[in-house]
């Protein structure tokens, strides 16, 4: 990822990392399929990712993306994704509607609050009859 290349310059510290041979392994098979100049640039970013996921845990403002896949044919499925998304206007910022087939929608909401109230809106669109898949993609604003 492009931004962590503009840290800040602190103050590095070595430390030491055993891992078993089988591990160590399947860790620079994964280093090298994503591109890492070194061992430790893909251990700091995997402790980042760690941070984030923690982050979003415990509750802090996120910003992400809601994708929906919905039949729309599928009685009341319009109506009921239309009334929840009204209700949680504070969080939602725009959305993108495609129609995919004639039957198929896909829509994607920009959203951005408290990771509980999102992660509580993602599953509560999910769980409405007709919607065939749905994701939350987040990120904390603290990075
Ligand atoms: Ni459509």
């Amino acid at each position: 990822m492009n931004h962590h290349k503009k840290e800040k310059r602190e103050k590095v510290v070595r430390f030491g990392v055993s891992f078993d041979e089988e591990l160590l392994s399947k860790f620079d098979g994964l280093i090298s399929k994503k591109g890492y100049q070194s061992r430790s640039e893909a251990i700091r970013d995997l402790v980042r990712e760690a941070l984030i996921e923690k982050g979003i845990a415990e509750n802090e403002e996120i910003v992400g993306t809601i994708t929906l896949i919905y039949d729309h044919d599928f009685p009341g499925v319009v109506e009921k994704l239309m009334h929840i998304q009204h209700i949680h206007h504070d969080e939602i910022t725009s959305t993108t509607h495609t129609h995919i087939d004639p039957h198929r929608c896909l829509e994607v909401l920009v959203v951005r609050g408290r990771a509980s109230k999102l992660h509580k809106l993602a599953d509560n669109l999910k769980a409405i009859k007709g919607v065939l898949n749905g994701q939350l993609v987040a990120s904390t604003i603290k990075i």
